[in-house]
């Protein structure tokens, strides 16, 4: 099977169609979405409409944000001023049909295929954040699938867990480039984020994204140039805070 493997949109409909243009010509049986459609970004609607409209073809997980706008006075007063007064503001604006979508969405982690899994922040909590060792060596703990693709972070990367004659060891890399191919060990276990469509912080301002073959255990990345400048005024018009729109421009 061959899945697109998308995080993170927040919002950012410029970037979500540029990633969706970009991946239209790659063969593909079915979406993975990681979890935060909205938060950050003003577009709410248009990005829910349009995995709405993208049907049973996505398998999903509900991202904390996603979780949050349902219930801003309550969920979002551990998020910084900037993130709560967008959850709020996209709470007033979500359509009934809109809300009622991230209120179906199933909390990670779930399984795709026997080996494979997603999930938002960690596998056992969608709020953590995966960013060093430790945390992904407890992460693959609480899981038993070879491959696990995770968001939350906005920065794509990897982590390879062997464990060869009683040695264990773990890795974790930084994914980087314009396109980056892996070809993942079956004998070995991964947990791989694929960055984030709306809102990359790893000073990289494409959108990002992949593309899972799971026969072949061959993940690809993708970078994605958009309409940043797009992505920025709809914020702006929206009264949004300034930082939300202009850390698209360094991807930060
Ligand atoms: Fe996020």
């Amino acid at each position: 099977m061959r899945y697109l493997v998308i995080s993170d949109i927040h919002g950012n409909l410029e970037a979500f169609r540029a990633v969706l243009a970009h991946a239209a010509r790659k063969r593909r049986d079915g979406v993975l979405f990681l979890g935060d459609a909205v938060g950050y970004g003003a577009a709410p609607n248009q990005v829910i409409e349009r995995l709405r409209r993208m049907g049973a073809a996505v398998i999903s997980v509900r991202g904390n944000h996603d979780r949050v706008v349902l219930d801003p006075g309550r969920g979002a007063v551990f998020f910084n001023p900037h993130a709560r007064r967008a959850a709020l503001w996209t709470a007033e604006v979500l359509t009934s049909a809109n809300r009622r979508y991230l209120d179906a969405l199933p909390a990670g982690p779930r399984t795709v295929e026997a080996d494979l899994a997603i999930c938002h922040g960690s596998p056992s909590d969608e709020d953590e954040y995966l960013f060093g060792e430790d945390e992904a060596e407890q992460a693959f703990a609480a899981i038993t699938a070879g491959v696990t693709f995770f968001g939350h972070s906005h920065v794509p990367c990897m982590f390879e867990r062997a464990d060869e004659g009683g040695r264990e060891s773990l890795v974790g890399v930084l994914l980087r480039g314009n396109r980056v191919v892996i070809d993942l060990d079956p004998t070995r276990r991964y947990l791989i984020n694929p960055g984030s469509v709306g809102q990359p912080r790893d000073r990289d301002p494409r959108a990002s994204y992949g593309i899972y073959d799971s026969t072949a255990r061959r993940f690809t990345l993708y970078r994605v140039a958009y309409d940043v400048e797009g992505a920025r005024r709809r914020i702006l018009g929206a009264g949004l805070p300034h930082v939300l729109a202009d850390r698209l421009l360094h991807g930060a």
